[in-house]
């Protein structure tokens, strides 16, 4: 949700953090901050809007010092404004804090410091810490953090300067991520791997509850009780490579052309010898699964809406995909029979991590699709089968979310081979077909290209456009609507087809597109009435086919491919087509307005 970067070392800080920073921007960029201690104490420079106004800020005049802390912020309480920037600090000035999570209590919290004094200058759940730990300031940051933390409901990623010690940094962590990393320069501290990239790729991740103080040379990690914990860094995953967009216009653009080689390399450590390896993965007592639930957010939830369709077809297991916000607060209803499996490409996703630790609870058998080596989300799944995704830096998804659907694949057809659901004939089918997907998908984006540009001259000055499919094309239409939606901020919305008819097909006027997914045989006749009922209303009907055959107004056909697999095809033009109306546009297509890579709050 929002970036931090701490920085203690020998090199002057506001470059690093600056540097940092960048990389950090697509997790949230309504304002950007940064403190450094100075020979006068630690100084604080804040802009609001993209970084690239603090930079300006810095150019004529950045803090001196080795020693700081800095923030790229999406905005969860108070406005994006310079004012409720970060870093933020206490009445006193003793305690600078930068912070990415949610403090719950905060009004009550404010409202305690009202009562003694003490007025907040800010419209931020942040500046409610930093009054705190000024407020109960023991001398030792560590003792202090360790009276005002209990304090707090919600979560929290910290850096800490303290007056008082100038040459540390001090973190805490509570679900939400913080990384830490040594390195020539000095040490570390950072949201996300990518700002540490430049630096090391041997990482220390923080869990819940642990602080650290960072020092030129040397990282300490304590508990909340204070004793030292000994940690051993991590090696970052090979597959993650630095933020640059090499060549392409967008990083979007060049996640959506990587697609193809993530999914085959997902693939390729599964699919061993006419059969699936999940490897550590791999299910225990399949044959007590009698349910599959599939949690995530956005487009993650929309693998699950497919991957329910594929692992019901191939295993006749039960199975439903829910929104982890609203599984997070229902009835529980999973069991040790059940398999959740839950997907978030950051692995920080706080409404699915929440519904995670639900299942967890419950006593469900927890599968983790997850993009990220070590996120939070991994390290509380029962087991965790990684995407080969690599870095994906555009916010609006396109790799992940086909790499998510491929490991799907591959955990029904295991599934499927565990329980003996289908034929040894279909499951070779299956399996042949998902082989060949990277190829096919490497020919429909070619073949995409110049139809959905021509599709998005046609529509990007529309404010409204419907997405239908039935079944798993109802799948792929869902992630299309919320491509357009997120990138070209065109209104649109995803129906199975069977249903606009119910009501909202009032809205459907002359003139209005409507974009078709018909790749399932199976249900194209009916589908095809649903064209047609639309059509017969005015509407401009643009249908992604791999019917040879099918007939509208405007018509993109992809390869065929097992009837199962069509949604990884499907999907590929219509991510073209939100990209190119977004293009259009003008609008910034690898971090749209009032978005973050990673939703870390909920
Ligand atoms: C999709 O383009 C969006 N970026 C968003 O819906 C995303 O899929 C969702 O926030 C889940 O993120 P996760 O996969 O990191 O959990």
């Amino acid at each position: 949700m929002c970036g931090i970067i701490g920085y203690a070392g020998v090199e002057p800080a506001a470059p690093v953090l600056l540097n940092a920073l960048e990389r950090l921007e697509y997790r949230g960029y309504d304002s950007a901050g940064l403190a450094i201690v100075g020979a006068q104490g630690i100084e604080r420079l804040r802009a609001q809007g993209r970084l690239r106004n603090l930079r300006g800020k810095a150019e004529s005049g950045a803090p001196e010092g080795v020693v700081g802390i800095g923030h790229t912020r999406w905005a969860t309480h108070g406005a994006p404004t310079e004012q409720n920037a970060h870093p933020h600090v206490g009445a006193k000035g003793l305690y600078t804090i930068v912070h990415n999570g949610i403090i719950e209590n905060y009004a009550a919290l404010r409202d305690d410091l009202r009562a003694q004094g003490i007025a907040c200058a800010t419209d931020t759940d942040t500046e409610v810490i930093a009054q705190l730990l000024d407020l109960y300031d023991a001398g030792s940051p560590l003792e202090t953090l360790r009276k005002v933390l209990p304090l707090l409901a919600g979560s929290y990623a910290l850096a800490i300067l303290y007056r008082g010690e100038p040459d540390s940094v001090y973190a805490a962590r509570l679900r939400s991520p913080l990384l830490a990393c040594l390195c020539p320069s000095g040490a570390l501290l950072a949201s996300d791997a990518a700002a540490l990239l430049p630096h090391s790729r041997e990482i220390y991740r923080m869990a819940d509850g642990e602080l650290a103080r960072l020092r030129r040379a040397e990282i300490q990690f304590f508990d909340a009780s204070l004793n030292a914990v000994e940690k051993q860094p991590v090696a970052i995953d090979r597959h993650v490579t630095a933020a640059d967009k090499e060549g392409w216009a967008h990083f979007m653009r060049k996640e959506m052309a990587e697609q193809p080689e993530t999914v085959r390399l997902t693939l390729e450590p599964l699919l061993k010898r006419g059969g699936v390896d999940l490897g550590e993965a791999d299910l225990k007592n399949p044959g007590e699964i009698d349910r599959v639930l599939f949690l995530g957010c956005g487009s993650a939830w929309h693998v699950g809406v497919a991957g329910r369709l594929v692992i019901e077809e191939l295993t006749g297991i039960p199975a439903s995909a829910e929104l982890a916000s609203e599984f997070r607060s229902a009835p529980i209803t999973v069991n040790r029979n059940t398999l959740v499996i839950v997907i978030s490409q950051s692995g920080e996703t706080a409404d699915t991590l929440m519904a995670l630790r639900r299942a967890n609870e419950a006593g469900a058998r927890t599968l983790g699709i997850i993009n990220v080596v070590g996120s939070s989300i991994a390290q509380e799944s029962g087991s965790v089968l990684y995407t080969k995704a690599g870095l994906e830096v555009a916010v609006a998804t396109t790799k992940a979310y086909s790499t998510q659907l491929a490991a799907v694949y591959a955990v029904a057809a295991r599934l499927a081979q565990l329980r003996g659901s289908v034929s040894e004939g279909a499951l070779q089918e299956f399996l042949h077909a998902l082989a060949a997907l990277p190829d096919q998908m490497e020919e429909t984006l070619q073949s995409s290209e110049s139809p959905a540009l021509a599709w998005a001259q046609a529509v990007h000055k529309q404010e409204h456009a419907y997405y239908l499919g039935r079944q798993l094309d109802y799948a792929a239409a869902l992630e299309g609507s919320l491509k357009l939606k997120e990138i070209s901020y065109i209104h649109a919305e995803a129906y199975a087809a069977g249903e606009l008819k119910h009501g909202t097909i009032s809205l459907i006027e002359p003139g209005t597109p409507v974009i078709c997914a018909c790749c399932r045989e199976d249900v194209l006749a009916k589908a095809l009435s649903n064209m047609e009922e639309v059509r017969a209303r005015g509407a401009d009907v643009f249908a992604v086919t791999s019917d040879p055959q099918l007939r509208a107004a405007h018509v993109l056909r992809i390869p065929k491919t097992h009837p199962l697999l069509g949604v990884s095809l499907a999907v590929l033009p219509l991510q073209l087509f939100a990209y190119h109306c977004a293009r259009l546009r003008g609008c910034d297509i690898d971090k749209p307005r009032s978005l973050a890579k990673s939703v870390t709050v909920e």
